[in-house]
Parts: structure tokens; C-alpha cells; sequence
């Protein structure tokens, strides 16, 4: 949800700034901009649009200067426009800001400030930040921040340039993320880490009410009220490849053929294939206070937050406790009811997402043992929790998760062998036989991804239909609200995931030849009852495609076409009947011509409510 950077160093500054952007864009892309300082003005560009727009834009414009900030742009106040985009502007333009997140009380401050004689040129939250930098400035840049810093409400990263100062950059957080990049002799701002890879991997995460400094000689850090802090640099292991392309037409396609690697990595190390044990002591929660735990509530929205109703089947299956999911949006609203022997589990890959973080707060007043399952290292949710598991699919850039559904998969899946084990409800031998089927998933998922093809000849068969049903049962309905999720967010089709057997309650009355069925039915206790369900379809003249084991010859003549999939222990189906949908979604949006990493009105990282 918008992105900012920031360089000070030797190097050209725009090119800097324009390849990070790039890296960013997937946080938003509605408008982008940049501002450079020398010594005599800020050069300010900006444009409704994409990165690539921007770059056209400055051509080849040479700017050059001590330092800048850049911006890409998903908009909340102020609808898409140059005007709108950022870098925004004080009164005489000496002085921009770029801005992630949300002044709440902007309304109030920009009121203030035009009777103070300011002069406002946006419809924008983040204009009043300019505006009142400048009415605190008396030399010296970082107090005018802190002393801004102190009158927003809402939630801020932000980066600052001005003229008065031309060799700084200033950046202040509270709320959405902001890391510095340490390179040597050059410094960076950035809402993630993914543009700093190809330059830096030593990081320093700034926490909430926290602000750096940076100059030529270096980087200090401070409160909001000015008092000075020595900051941790972390080493990050994350590797620029990570964020390339490398081949793939879209980094939805590559991250969705990365997933055998990322289930392999989220295990490694996690498992014994000697003695079925699960080794799990990194997460920070000891074995005994898991032990004492009697209900787990899991939090989570959108796809992670299918991946915790796949958590449920498998924990209340393997470790036999109550689990509930909830939608984070949702939930912190709620009168809800917990208490102190509950885990709350909080599933998000950004690890940012402002509604999970929101309901983690809210979760945290009545003292439950709080664990997040996360992606990104140090992310808001992880440091707020008591403990973290981490998922290890590295970063993701396509907009539509994949990925880091597999390895939440991964995740939950170890969890809930833990927990079992912790909680005397699994024998090691049983535990052991469960981990070997585990072991082997990432080469079945590697045998579904080398028959992309033909899934990609078939969706050229579904380009112009306008609705899709998914169904699915037990721990497969949660991947057919998955399916479903993929399909309508890249290719813009409606489509609806549900449980097959409330099919006759209702939606079945939408069942004709426009609208095509695709049905999860590995063989599983609920295959008899996805059979009827697919037979009721049938006779009402809905094309009906399937996802099933490859050696179910019972289901070939009972649906139109069949995706199949090698076959596994039921509890760990998910992981396979998703990979099939993935590739349709992906197919059928990608013929479409449709902007598959970055969909329309989406954003990665959702750091707004
Ligand atoms: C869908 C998708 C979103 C995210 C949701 C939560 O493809 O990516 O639904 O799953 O915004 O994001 P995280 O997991 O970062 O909290």
C-alpha cells in the first residue's frame, strides 16, 4: 500500500530511485514520482500511472543531485492524478515528502494550517505533513519532523527532502514499515526490502515513533522527541535474485513454480525422518505453555486467511483442540471472547497487514499467547507477537499470493504435528509416517507443475465466460474459496467458492451452460459426498471440470474434463488440488491480457484499513 524510497549516496540518484520504485511498484500503482535535490531546487517529476510511465516521463532527463525520494502510489484520499501523486510540496516547494499509510486527522490540521496563511494544492492526507514541516522549520530539518511527527494521528513512514538541507534525508515511522539500508558510503530509505538487495543487506528496522537521520557520514537515530537511539543492523539473507524475474513472463507464474523449493525450505531442518519429531523450539513459545493451551483462534485475511481455515482441519484433526478463523477485519470489531489459556495465531505473509495487526492489539488486551505466521522477517506482526513462525518462500512480488500459501501450508502443517505431539495425541511412529507424506509433497507438486500446459490449453476454452462456481468439502473447501479468490482478483471473473454441499441451499439456482463448475474432489471421506454434488450439477447442464487423484477412473465419466493430481494422505491435499487452480487463474488472466502481478484497485501489503 504505496511505497517509499530514499537515496543519499555517490551513485546517480533517479536510476536508483526509478529501479527501486520498480521493486516497490507492487504496493501500489496508481501514480508514481520522485524528487532530487541539489543545491539550488528540488527537481520534482510525477505522473498518474505506472513506474514505466514515470520513466517515460523523465526520458532522459539527467537530474542529478545530492539525494532523493521516490514514491509509487495505491491512493486512499485523493483520487489517482499528478497532481495527487507524490512527492508532495510546502508552500515554496523546498521542501517534499513521500508518505505511506493515513493522517486521521488531517482534516483538522490542513483547516489550521491554510488560516495560518498555508496554501494547499492537493486533495491528499499527506500535503499537511509538508505543510507543517515547514511551519516548525528553524534550521534544522530533523526537529521540524519530530516536532510534525507529534501532531499526526494516524499511521506514517515517511521520507523527507529540502533545500534548506540538501545533503539529509529524514525518515519517521509509526505504523507501516521503514528500513534503512546501510551500503557503504550510501544510505537508503525504503517501505521493504526489496529494493535494497542489489545494493545492501545489512538493515536496520525502524520501530514505531522511531526517525533516522541520514547524511553523508552516516546515519543517526532518535525518537520523536529528539532523545538519540542506537539501533541493531541486522544481516538480511534474502538474495537480489530473489526479486528477479528470471524467465517467467510474470513473477505470478515464477513464484508459482518456486513452491515445491519453498515447501521444501519451510520444512528443512523442522523435521525428523528418523524419529518423527518436529522441531519447533525457534518459534519461542516453549512445548509446555503450548501444552497448556485449550482453543486456538487464528486471525488472518484474504488467502492467508484460507490457509488458517486449512490450519483448523489440520490442527483440530492431528492435535484434537478447538481451533476458530477469523476474518481480522472482522474480528477487531467483535465483542469477541478469549481468554488467557487461548493461542491466538495470527497468519500474514507482509507480516503488515493493518486489520491482522489491529486484531492482534485488540487480542493482546485479554493475555492469550499470541504466535504469527509470517514471511518477512521483523515485519510489525512478528515483533509484536510472543512468538513467530516463519515461513520461508522468499519475497514475493505478484500481487496475488502463491507462494506463501504453500508455505503457510508447510507451516500449519508442522504446527499442528507439534502441537499433536506436545499434547500426547500423536505417537512419534504415526507422527513419522505423516512427516514421510510431507517429505514427499514437494515432488508431487513438481509432477502437477510439468503438466502446466495442458492447463494452459485448456483455460484458452474459458477466456470469455463471465462467472465460475469452485466447490470443494472439508479441507478442500477452504481451496476452493482459494480457486476462486485467484480467478476473480487476476482475471477479473466472478467466481465463488463453495462448500458442495450448501450447493442446494441456494446457489444452485445459478447453474446453467454459462456457468462452468470446478470442483476439488480428491479421494477423501467426503468424495461420495462431492460426487452427488457434482451429479446434481451435472443434471442441470453445468460443464463441471475436476481436481482429482490421477488414478480415480470414477470420476472421468462423471465430470467434463479432469485436472489430475498424484494422490497423497488426505490431510495434506491441499497443497496439490491448489497448484491446478493457481495455473488456471494464472492462464486464463494471462490470455485475457489482463496486469497479472499487479490486478487493478489491488496492492500487496494492505498496511490501510
Ligand atoms: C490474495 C492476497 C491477499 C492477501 C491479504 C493478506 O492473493 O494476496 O488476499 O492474502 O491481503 O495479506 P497478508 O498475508 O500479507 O496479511
Amino acid at each position: 500500500m504505496c511505497g517509499i524510497i530514499g537515496y543519499l549516496g555517490p551513485k546517480a540518484v533517479i536510476p536508483i530511485l526509478v529501479d527501486g520504485l520498480k521493486k516497490l511498484e507492487y504496493r501500489g500503482y496508481d501514480s508514481a514520482g520522485i524528487a532530487v535535490v541539489d543545491e539550488s531546487r528540488i527537481h520534482l517529476k510525477r505522473v498518474k500511472g505506472k513506474i514505466c510511465d514515470l520513466e517515460k516521463h523523465l526520458g532522459s532527463d539527467t537530474l542529478d543531485g545530492y539525494c532523493g525520494v521516490g514514491h509509487t502510489r495505491w491512493a486512499t484520499h485523493g483520487r489517482p492524478s499528478e497532481e495527487n501523486a507524490h512527492p508532495h510540496q510546502d508552500c515554496t516547494g523546498s521542501l517534499v515528502v513521500v508518505h505511506n499509510g493515513i493522517i486521521e486527522n488531517y482534516l483538522s490540521l490542513k483547516k489550521k494550517l491554510i488560516k495560518e496563511g498555508h496554501t494547499f494544492r492537493t486533495e491528499t492526507d499527506t500535503e499537511v505533513i509538508a505543510h507543517l514541516i515547514e511551519k516548525y522549520y528553524q534550521g534544522s530539518l530533523e526537529k521540524a519532523v519530530q516536532q510534525a511527527a507529534r501532531d499526526l494521528e494516524g499511521a506514517f513512514a515517511i521520507a523527507v527532502i529540502s533545500l534548506q538541507e540538501p545533503e539529509k534525508i529524514v525518515a519517521a515511522k509509526n505504523g507501516p514499515p521503514a528500513v534503512i539500508g546501510l551500503g557503504g558510503g550510501e544510505y537508503f530509505v525504503s517501505s521493504d526490502l526489496n529494493p535494497l538487495l542489489s545494493h545492501t543487506q545489512e538493515i536496520v528496522f525502524l520501530e514505531d515513533g522511531e526517525m533516522a537521520v541520514i547524511e553523508s557520514r552516516g546515519v543517526k537515530f532518535c525518537d520523536f522527541k529528539g532523545k538519540p537511539l542506537e539501533k541493531k543492523v541486522d544481516h538480511i539473507t534474502w538474495s537480489p535474485l530473489m526479486v528477479e524475474k528470471r524467465g517467467f513472463k510474470h513473477f505470478m507464474l515464477k513464484e508459482i513454480f518456486e513452491q515445491p523449493q519453498v515447501v521444501r525450505d519451510t520444512l528443512k531442518g523442522r523435521v525428523s525422518l528418523d524419529s518423527g519429531r518436529v522441531f519447533l523450539d525457534e518459534i519461542g513459545i516453549s512445548a509446555a505453555a503450548l501444552k497448556r493451551i485449550n482453543r486456538v483462534v487464528i486471525i488472518a485475511c484474504g488467502t492467508s486467511y484460507h490457509a488458517g481455515l486449512v490450519g483448523k482441519y489440520l490442527m483440530e484433526s492431528l492435535a484434537r483442540i478447538p481451533v476458530d478463523v477469523e476474518y481480522a477485519s472482522e474480528y477487531r470489531y467483535r465483542d469477541f471472547i478469549l481468554d488467557k489459556d487461548a493461542l491466538v495465531m495470527v497468519i500474514s505473509q507482509s507480516g503488515e497487514t493493518a486489520d491482522s495487526l489491529a486484531a492482534l492489539r485488540a487480542a493482546k488486551k485479554n493475555k492469550p499467547l499470541t504466535l504469527a505466521l509470517c514471511n518477512v522477517v521483523k515485519s510489525s506482526i512478528t515483533r509484536e507477537s510472543d512468538g513467530v513462525l516463519y515461513t520461508h518462500a522468499g519475497p514475493e512480488i505478484g500481487v496475488a499470493a502463491t507462494k506463501t500459501f504453500s508455505a503457510q501450508l508447510a507451516a500449519l502443517a508442522l504446527f499442528a504435528l507439534h502441537l499433536a505431539l506436545v499434547k500426547g495425541c500423536l505417537d512419534e511412529k504415526r507422527s513419522l509416517s505423516l512427516i514421510e507424506d510431507l517429505q514427499r509433497i514437494p515432488h508431487r507438486m513438481e509432477n502437477i507443475l510439468n503438466q502446466a500446459k495442458h492447463i494452459e490449453d485448456l483455460a484458452l476454452k474459458f477466456l470469455t465466460f463471465s462467472h465460475f462456481l469452485y466447490l470443494g468439502r472439508g479441507i478442500n473447501f477452504p481451496v476452493a474459496l482459494e480457486g476462486a479468490l485467484k480467478l476473480k482478483e487476476i482475471s477479473y471473473i466472478h467466481a465463488e467458492g463453495y462448500p458442495g454441499g450448501e450447493m442446494k441451499h441456494g446457489p444452485i439456482a445459478l447453474i446453467d451452460e454459462k456457468m462452468p463448475t470446478m470442483a476439488v474432489v480428491p479421494r477423501d471421506n467426503v468424495y461420495e459426498k462431492m460426487l452427488s454434488n457434482i451429479s446434481e450439477i451435472k443434471t442441470r447442464v453445468g460443464y463441471i471440470l475436476a481436481v482429482a487423484f490421477e488414478d480415480d477412473k470414477e470420476i472421468q465419466d462423471k465430470v467434463d474434463t479432469v485436472l489430475a493430481i498424484p494422490s497423497t494422505h488426505p490431510l495434506f491435499t491441499p497443497f496439490l488440488t491448489t497448484l491446478p487452480l493457481q495455473l488456471f487463474a494464472y492462464y486464463i488472466a494471462a490470455k485475457r491480457g489482463a496486469d497479472v502481478d499487479q490486478p487493478r484497485n489491488l496492492a500487496k501489503s494492505v498496511t490501510v484499513e
